[in-house]
């Protein structure tokens, strides 16, 4: 089978990068160092966009500013914290941030995950937006700001690429330094309405900074339309024209446009293939089971527990699915320092026993929990040979887990359960089975209807689906990021032209 999805970038973008810089800047890096039995070793993180963009920026050769979070990263990085990778083949310099225990309290997990993580998924319940936390992603933020000015220093032609949340103020930062370089970012969480994000006391702040930007890049209309409702609210001087997503502000306008984020269907496509499948079946006795899956980074915005209440009102209101369908949970640990997330762990061993407890029998248990690390290889096998994914956050920006679904969806067979409110569901939600994660009796209802499907009707929306995550993967969403910043360089011109 040929692969799907766009070969490559554009001439245009290809083009232009070729001899221009391009520097990226993100808080977690594409390759870290770290001591293993007194070895040095390389590792590759597992998110999608990080591994998308290597390829770019090897053909690019530019610059990657990250946080430097391996033991071993300053080892092998020069004094500046800078080593070349891709460590086999180097092309391109990754410049590795040092960041202090104390920074990264404050950054990281304070301001950046107990402050606008919660506020950018609407649980302001949640949220902690201590000053004293800000002002260390403030001071985080010029380190990463300083890094960029050091390296484009008066390089007016660079295109410098933000991403996330962890990068609210850097922007601001960076233009004051250096005015012509090409400023981009993208978001890549959910942003919220101003009633929510009111609750940042430094709302303003971030907001103002986010529109020293030429291009502020989010997933869906939603999230850029409450953005501008956020300008409109907490920077009252600039002037927004929602039919292009045009702000002014401070002699300068930045474009904010929705684009969203899609997967590397090809890479998919190619692992589903191999033959992965019957070893993992064995190892967690999963022959002749109806299987539905989820797969998540164990997070409150997930709705991981609100699912496994819906999957045990299911097993209650349908005995006959007893013994036959099993939920198996991909669970990743993270921010584990974080209090909401150690109650999330809880919550979620609890909820799983209750109902493994409660139904399970000597050779059936309906929740299988897989806590090994799997081969991406056995992880899209697992996608493939599913018959239902779960993907019921509460909130989420994307959720790339219902894309990776449909890619591996090889045989066209599967049901995608999607919540309203994940960021895909503005471009799945017509083709998959359409859940609230708050309804429990809804979820267990769906979850039956899902079950219940004639195969040509699975077959005929699992096809649009595929269709829809194969045309538009990373590599077409990357082109249109690119050439909507190279187009934003071409509209800065022709204003200056204008004003000559
Ligand atoms: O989805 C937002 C995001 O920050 C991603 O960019 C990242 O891969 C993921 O969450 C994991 O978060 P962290 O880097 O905090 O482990």
């Amino acid at each position: 089978m040929t692969n799907p999805g766009s070969a490559a970038l554009s001439d245009r973008v290809t083009d232009a990068f070729s001899d221009r810089d391009l520097v990226v800047v993100s808080n977690r890096q594409p390759y870290a160092h770290d001591y293993d039995d007194g070895e040095i070793t390389v590792s590759r993180p597992a998110g999608g966009l990080t591994a998308g963009l290597d390829p770019v920026m090897q053909r690019a050769e530019g610059t990657w500013i990250a946080w430097g979070d391996g033991d071993a990263d300053f080892e092998v990085a020069d004094e500046e914290g800078r080593v070349r990778v891709p460590p086999d083949d180097p092309s391109y310099t990754l410049s590795r941030v040092r960041l202090s225990e104390e920074d990264v309290e404050g950054y990281y997990y304070g301001y950046s995950n107990r402050a606008l993580w919660p506020l950018c998924h609407g649980m302001i319940g949640t949220a902690r937006c201590d000053g004293r936390d800000f002002e260390h992603y403030r001071q985080v933020n010029r380190r990463f700001a300083d890094a960029v000015v050091d390296r484009i220093d008066d390089d007016d032609d660079a295109l410098i690429w933000f991403q996330d949340y962890h990068f609210g103020l850097a922007p601001r930062m960076v233009r004051g330094d250096v005015g012509g370089a090409v400023l981009t970012q993208f978001w890549h969480i959910p942003w919220p309405t101003w009633d929510t994000f009111r609750v940042c006391p430094s709302a303003e702040t971030i907001v103002a900074s986010l529109l020293a930007n030429d291009l502020l890049v989010f997933h869906t209309p939603e999230y850029v339309g409450n953005f501008l409702d956020c300008v409109e609210a907490a920077v009252p001087e600039a002037t927004v024209d929602r039919s292009n997503g045009a702000v002014a502000y401070d002699d300068h306008t930045t474009t904010v446009v929705a684009f969203p984020l899609g997967v590397d269907a090809g890479r998919i496509t190619d692992l589903a293939e191999r033959d992965a499948w019957p070893d993992l079946e064995r190892r967690h006795r999963l022959e002749d089971r109806t299987i539905a899956l989820g797969v998540d980074r164990l997070d409150y915005t997930k709705g991981i527990p609100e699912r496994i209440d819906a999957l045990e009102r299911f097993f209650e209101d349908h005995p006959e699915r007893r013994g036959d369908l099993t939920y198996v949970q991909k669970g990743t640990g993270s921010r584990e320092e974080i209090e909401a997330y150690q109650h999330l762990q809880d919550r979620v061993d609890r909820s799983i026993e209750r109902v493994n407890d409660r139904f399970g029998t000597d050779d059936w248990r309906p929740i299988i929990r897989v806590q090994e690390h799997l081969p991406k290889e056995e992880l899209y096998a697992l996608y493939r040979h599913s018959d239902l994914a779960l993907v019921t956050p509460l909130r989420d920006g994307m959720n790339l887990v219902a894309k990776e679904f449909v890619a591996a969806q090889l045989d066209s067979e599967g049901v995608l359960l999607l919540s309203e409110f994940a960021g895909a569901h503005e471009e799945l939600g017509d083709d998959a089975v359409t859940i609230n994660p708050y309804d429990t009796q809804g979820v267990a209802d769906a979850i039956d209807r899902a079950l219940a499907l004639p195969e040509e009707e699975r077959r005929e929306r699992m096809t649009t689906l595929r269709e829809r995550v194969n045309s538009y993967d990373l590599v077409a969403w990357m082109d249109d990021v690119l050439s909507a910043a190279l187009d934003c360089e071409g509209n800065r011109d022709e204003i200056v032209s204008e004003h000559a």
